[in-house]
């Protein structure tokens, strides 16, 4: 059911440049999260921290009970084998096809057979609509397949924890989406912990059950979709909704004069748009993972954004969830498939 990732007080600089510090956050067992900030904040620096490559100048990274920065070089090495990672490049050899590029971590951590491997390699490729690329070396695939290609390699040692560095850059937007809806039948399969580090608004606001944005060297928010979807927190609200007007600017962070000139313009950060509903799994099944659409801001007296939770049908997820879930169940229990929920999204 995936593992939690506890982080405390973590900080991390390259000689006198910090990148952040102070953070702390938990990363929910087996739910989807997904890290946001503009480049250079440090994203990557974070993920390779938290799977032991780059090791943090103070602070805490709770697996269980270890605490990864400060465990000795065999227990790091074990301790590895819980995550699945996919890097910012894909980092595939370039001289092995695709097939040998995925068996390569059973091949190295494993005492498995070749046929026990070629069961599982097979298994991961058809996971991420491989199957048939076998003998293709990267060179000759798309953005795309290169994509898949390193998240079923990052998916053959069974992890508990999948780390998944930008999967989405320089993807068209169908590549993108298909890629998206993966990850959420993925996590609806495996049940493993996920942190997505995305430039993608769309796929933040989508796919994750937690969203975290760093920016100026600190976490400056980590939680529920809901809680950042509905934040009035200036930074949070800009970079979600993508507007220009608001702290970030190109050079990272704005001046004083650049905000004055702003909002003598009458830029502003504008309404709120509506919460969108979560993406499904594809087959119409429920992720152990999964909270009931509306739940957090019922929960906090938090109104939403007017228009939230509504589908492309016009269906209010907040009404619909109790029946859906209901029908889900009664379909599961009488041994047949869960139907569709219709359309990409619920
Ligand atoms: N091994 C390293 N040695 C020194 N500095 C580094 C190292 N790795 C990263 N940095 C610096 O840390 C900062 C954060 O880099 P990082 O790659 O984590 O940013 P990012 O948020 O992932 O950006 P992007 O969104 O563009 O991928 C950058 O200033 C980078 O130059
Ligand atoms: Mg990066």
């Amino acid at each position: 059911m995936g593992v939690e990732i506890r982080v405390e007080g973590l900080t991390k600089a390259f000689g006198r440049q910090t990148i952040w510090q102070d953070v702390s956050l938990t990363v929910p067992a087996g739910e989807i999260s997904v890290l946001l900030g503009p480049s250079g904040t440090g994203k990557s620096v974070f993920l390779k921290s938290l799977v032991g490559l780059l090791k943090p100048d103070r602070g805490h990274i709770w697996i269980g009970d270890r605490d990864l920065p400060y465990l000795p070089e065999h227990q790091l090495y074990e301790t590895r084998k819980l995550f699945g990672v996919l890097f910012q490049d894909g980092a595939l050899f370039g001289s092995m096809n695709l097939y040998d590029n995925i068996a390569f971590p059973l091949r190295e951590h494993t005492k498995k057979s070749e046929s026990d491997i070629r069961r599982v390699v097979m298994e991961k490729m058809d996971m991420v609509g491989l199957l048939g690329s076998e003998n293709k070396l990267p060179g000759e695939i798309s953005g795309g397949m290169k994509k898949r290609a390193g998240l079923a390699r990052a998916l053959v040692l069974d992890p508990e924890i999948l780390l998944v560095d930008e999967p989405d850059s320089g993807l068209d937007p169908v590549r993108t989406a298909l890629l998206n809806q993966l990850f959420i039948d993925l996590n609806a399969q495996i049940n493993a912990t996920f942190l997505i580090v995305t430039h993608d608004i769309n796929t933040a606001r989508t796919i994750p059950d937690n969203i975290g944005m760093l920016y100026r060297r600190e976490l400056v928010m980590f939680g529920p979709r809901e809680m950042l979807l509905s934040s009035e927190e200036p930074v949070v609200r800009q970079f979600l909704n993508a507007r220009r007007a608001g702290p970030i600017g190109m050079s990272e962070e704005k001046d004083v004069s650049e905000l004055e000139a702003e909002s003598k313009m009458g830029l502003d950060v504008g309404t709120l748009p509506p919460i969108q509903p979560q993406l499904m799994p594809s087959d119409g099944r429920i992720r152990a993972a999964q909270h009931a659409p509306g739940a957090w801001c019922a929960a906090h007296g938090v109104t939403p954004p007017p228009g939230s939770f509504v589908d492309d049908l016009g269906r209010n997820w907040v009404e619909e969830w109790p029946r859906y879930v209901a029908s889900q169940q009664a379909a599961a229990m009488h041994g047949g498939q869960p139907g569709h929920p219709g359309g990409a999204q619920y």
